[in-house]
């Protein structure tokens, strides 16, 4: 997830390019750059880090006049946070700024360098600016060489190009990642942004461009490729457009999910297996087993995928709390893979326990959505999970990607084991693709949320309960609601609630149940029903109607259970976020948490 601004026009360039990137800081700030053209020449600024690093490279420089600018702020994804690797990228007199994941880019790298271009970063996004130039030199024709170039790109691209082929001109292409283009308030103005933050009060008109909409801007015209767009009225609140008009950065959080689970696939999935640009196969060479360490969510993500590494990867797999891990004295191996999970790559307790593992000659790979932060510093190895910026304290979309990247990682090791059949990998691979459809999220069931959570905000306690993976679902399902609703929640495997907790069973205990049709469905069933015969309040989540059940979420019947999964994971976190409205808490910066805990 990155941010990116264009701007033509007779007003200061500079200042609309700086200013918006500070409105879109909030989708990433590895680095930030921006290219500002007049006829004769385009010059270029970036810098590492924060925004206002590259701003003040940009004042201490001494400026022409400029009517044509592009701009970036990056997360990412492809090649280390540095300043080769920050956009613009520049081909040999045309720069570009990129929003997505070129899944391609390697093979069309290796042509471009036989055609004899040079590269610079590590990023997959220098791959267009070449791609573009290689066709301009044959073609001489900006139009033509814009259009070959963006029917040659697969995986997803929003992009803005500058060429001194053709100084007055945008050329611009929207495909996965958001892309605005705006009439500014002043004559023959044209603006664009990834949201609508940067360019409230510049102007009225916005097309918020469509999936495979592009073409070509000009102080003079804005030429469209298709028909396919149309022009609407920009909302007057930055506050709203910053979050995208939803309530809660939380809610924005959750609801972009499905967008961001496939980022995280992007160029991961191929036709019948996985494969990561970080690791290769030697990662399992000498390792008999798995040891996971992490804190909150990130655990929990840990907790799934110990149930995956040993259903699919064959591997013995472990985990432990990183507060925990640290003081047990654990007896660490070499042959032992050690994993941590993090969303922000600076949890105290997470990377002390990676820094104990390294210094007993531990092999270590982390799962981050930071690049470039201590963990990912640390470790032998990173993946990332592209889930870009997560605002909310109560981690949402980590989580979904987290579990993601786990899921590829046991499919991924099981392939190098032998350990699973082509077959039931084919399977496997079908169901992972349509996890971005089961994090979609329906209108009626987000309206069940809100319509059940007025129920649910007195009694004593709510239990969370499920089985195998859907354990680790109910223990963050508790963590939500703890951690918002401020509710005494408690997550349990529903096969223990006999050894004990079910003596607090009584019609003001709420039970939440993961009911999946596709794991165990008659085990947690025969639970539930132990708690119903003790007059606790039940609500189902399942696709099969519980008869016993005193609200029942309905969820869609799917044919692999960790479809159900995810589905399950988004009721949970509404459910969670719809009480917490109700009872007035502050939903994105709750009391007492903290988004990131660097501290033991
Ligand atoms: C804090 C946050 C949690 C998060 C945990 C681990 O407690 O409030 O939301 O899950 O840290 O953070 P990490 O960045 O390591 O995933």
């Amino acid at each position: 997830m990155c941010g990116i601004v264009g701007y033509i026009g007779k007003q200061d360039t500079t200042k609309f390019l700086l200013d918006g990137l500070k409105e879109l800081e909030y989708r990433g700030y590895d680095s930030a750059g921006i290219a500002l053209l007049n006829d004769e020449k385009i010059d270029v600024f970036k810098a590492l880090g924060k925004l206002k690093n590259l701003s003040e490279k940009v004042e201490s420089a001494k400026l022409s006049k400029y009517e044509i600018g592009i701009g970036h702020t990056r997360w990412a994804t492809h090649g280390k946070p540095t300043e080769l690797n920050a956009h613009p990228h520049l081909g040999e007199y045309s720069y570009v700024v990129h929003n997505g994941i070129i899944e391609n880019y390697k093979e069309l790298k290796e042509e471009l360098i036989k055609a004899g271009h040079n590269f610079v970063s590590q990023t997959d996004t220098e791959v267009i600016v070449h791609l573009f130039e290689n066709f301009q030199n044959k073609l001489n024709d900006t139009t033509e060489a814009f259009k070959n170039t963006i029917t040659k790109l697969e995986g997803a691209f929003s992009i803005l190009l500058i060429s001194k082929a053709d100084p007055s001109k945008i050329f611009f292409f929207k495909h996965g990642s958001p892309l605005i283009i705006a009439k500014g308030n002043e004559k023959g103005e044209v603006l664009f942004s990834s949201s609508d933050a940067p360019l409230i009060g510049l102007s009225n008109e916005v097309v918020y461009l469509e999936d495979g909409v592009g073409g070509i801007a000009s102080a003079d015209s804005i030429e469209f490729f298709s028909d396919d767009y149309s022009w609407s009225t920009l909302p007057s609140s930055k506050q709203f457009a910053q979050k995208d008009g939803f309530r809660f950065f939380m809610e924005k959080e959750i609801y972009e999910q499905s967008s961001v689970v496939s980022d995280c696939m992007l160029g991961r999935i191929q036709d019948n297996e996985i494969s990561f640009d970080e690791i290769d196969e030697s990662i399992l060479e000498g390792i008999k087993e798995i040891k996971i360490c992490a804190c909150g969510t990130s655990y929990h993500a840990g907790l799934t995928s110990s149930y995956l590494f040993e259903r699919l990867s064959k591997v013995k797999c472990s985990i432990e709390v990183a507060s925990e891990f640290r003081y047990k004295e654990p007896l660490l191996t070499k042959d032992t893979l050690f994993i941590v999970i993090s969303q922000s790559g600076e949890t105290a307790d997470t990377l002390e326990a990676l820094k104990m593992a390294k210094k007993a000659g531990l092999k270590s790979l982390v799962i981050c959505n930071v690049d470039n932060s201590s963990m990912t510093r640390t470790a032998d190895y990173t993946i990332l999970t592209r889930a870009g910026i997560e605002k909310g304290v109560a981690s949402t979309k980590a989580f979904s990607t987290q579990a993601t990247v786990l899921w590829m990682l046991a499919l991924y090791f099981a392939k190098i084991n032998d350990s699973i059949s082509s077959e039931k990998l084919q399977k496997e691979l079908h169901a992972l693709r349509e996890v971005p459809k089961s994090l979609i999220i329906d209108d009626k069931i987000h309206e069940k949320t809100k319509r059940l959570s007025k129920r649910y905000l007195h009694g004593h306690g709510f239990f969370f309960i499920g089985r195998d993976v859907f354990f680790p679902l109910a223990l963050e399902g508790a963590l939500k609601l703890k951690e918002i609703s401020y509710l005494h929640a408690e997550g349990y495997p529903s096969g223990e609630m006999k050894h004990g907790p079910i003596a607090l069973a009584d019609p003001e205990l709420f039970t939440i149940a993961l009911m999946p049709q596709n794991l165990l469905y008659d085990k947690i069933k025969s639970n539930v029903e132990e708690l119903s015969a003790r007059d606790s309040t039940i609500c189902s989540i399942s696709p099969l109607e519980f008869e016993l059940s005193d609200d029942f979420i309905k969820t869609q019947k799917t044919d692999h259970y960790m479809l159900e999964f995810f589905e399950m994971l988004v009721v949970l976190q509404l459910f969670s976020m719809e009480i917490s409205i109700r009872l007035g808490n502050d939903v994105d910066m709750p009391r007492n948490l903290a988004k990131s805990v660097t501290v033991e």
